[in-house]
């Protein structure tokens, strides 16, 4: 049986897009069982409904506390039979309580080089913005495990990309999601997803 993935998102979901073209080239033997957005409004849900794959919509404010958001997500996880998680724009922090229960199991895509602009505070458009404040020349997308310590799980991949004159934050993340992330993410996913198969079926 294939690896049964579940994808957690926050907003657009390119990355979730590039997960469910690779799956449908084949490139991904897992399956994208579950996607599962904190916003309701996300445009990410709408890629998953057109691709025929089950949503859940779980927000903090409903579930009234972090502790019960993450043990809401952890029984919609299990329902489904999920063995991976991948986070592609999930712009929430879980905690180590959440972490700790899918070691080497939960894969997270940041728009930096780790150790570069990484850590609370830094996500989305806001990583962009800090590279280009301090002027570094290239910055790239990693794809690392998640454990307690934001973006501070062993890193799997990295994909560098080279800052251009004249680049705005909003540039940089298209240059950076085109050449690192869609890239990279399918990949990492692909190789923790077939090793998971593979200790499964041994
Ligand atoms: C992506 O650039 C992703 O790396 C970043 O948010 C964007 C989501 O875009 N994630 C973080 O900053 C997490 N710290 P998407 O919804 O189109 O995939």
């Amino acid at each position: 049986m294939k690896t049964k993935i579940a994808v957690l998102v926050s907003g657009g979901g390119t990355n979730l897009q590039a997960l469910i073209d690779a799956q449908g080239k084949t490139l991904l033997s897992g399956q994208i069982a579950l996607v599962v957005s904190n916003n309701p409004d996300a445009y990410a849900l709408e890629r998953a409904k057109q691709a025929g794959i089950p949503t859940a919509v779980v927000t903090k404010k409903a579930c009234g506390s972090q502790a019960a958001f993450e043990d809401r997500l952890k029984s919609l996880l299990n329902e489904h039979g999920i063995e991976l998680i991948v986070l592609a724009g999930f712009m929430t922090i879980l905690t180590g309580s959440f972490t700790s229960a899918y070691p080497k199991r939960i894969l997270n895509v940041h728009p930096s080089l780790i150790p570069s602009f990484c850590g609370a505070g830094f996500y989305g458009l806001r990583v962009h913005q800090a590279a280009l404040d301090y002027g570094v020349k290239v910055t790239g997308a990693t794809v690392h495990y998640v454990n307690e310590i934001p973006d501070g799980g062993e890193i799997i991949a990295q994909k560098a990309v080279y800052i251009e004159p004249g680049d705005t934050p909003e540039t940089l993340q298209r240059r950076v999601m085109e050449q690192a992330e869609w890239v990279l993410l399918p990949q990492a996913a692909e190789l923790v997803s077939a090793g998971l198969l593979a200790a499964r079926d041994k």
